[in-house]
């Protein structure tokens, strides 16, 4: 697998291609990742921090919809990376369900029909689980509570049909990996607190 000073490397030119606050979204999240699997016994940190930092990579072809998660898939296997591919068509899908994407389908019936048969027959490891944690709920300067994200989401976007299917998959994500750590996820991540409480805008 890349290492970090590799995939680090593959993050600078993909913002150089589209740059963006992806960027910042991208370091955050592998952060986190990292914060919770150093208290996992059975995970490695750093591929979780490499995992965190190429999940979005699929936004180096632009500014799109779904269509990243297949740019990201697509680019990482050219690069021999069938476990980093993997992330980008996951980190989306708490929910093994194509229908449950939260934003633009801009992609063709031949790649939705490739991720339903991707999603239903590729069994999702902590390490997928773990980046859609942390995806949900990472902010610029460290992490919120989930709570706290799924509203602020539902207030500016609304809630479709699935929304309250995919908060209980994430509330699940959470609790098993507060049973992995021995401790609340929310310890161990910078600024909850201020994160949760504060509305400063
Ligand atoms: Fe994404």
């Amino acid at each position: 697998m890349l290492t970090v000073a590799q995939a680090k490397q593959e993050l600078k030119l993909a913002v150089q291609m589209n740059p963006g606050p992806w960027e910042q979204h991208s370091y955050s999240v592998a952060n986190n990742a990292r914060l919770i699997a150093t208290k996992v016994s059975t995970m490695d940190p750093e591929k979780a921090y490499v995992m965190g930092l190429l999940h979005d990579i699929g936004r180096r072809a632009g500014v799109t919809g779904i269509r990243h998660l297949f740019d990201g898939y697509n680019y990482l296997m050219s690069l021999g990376e069938p476990e980093l591919a993997k992330i980008s068509l996951t980190h989306s899908f708490p929910i093994k369900d194509v229908n449950t994407f939260f934003g633009k389908y801009d992609c063709d019936q031949e790649q939705m029909t490739f991720l339903a048969d991707f999603l239903e027959n590729t069994e999702q490891d902590d390490y997928d689980t773990l980046i859609q944690l942390c995806d949900a709920i990472s902010l610029p300067n460290g992490a919120c509570i989930m709570e706290k994200r799924f509203v602020d989401v539902a207030m500016r976007h609304g809630m479709p049909p699935f929304t309250i299917e995919k908060w209980k998959a994430f509330m699940n994500t959470k609790k098993h990996f507060d049973a992995l750590c021995g401790c609340s996820i929310y310890s161990l991540l910078p600024n909850v607190l201020e994160n949760s409480t504060l509305d400063l805008n």
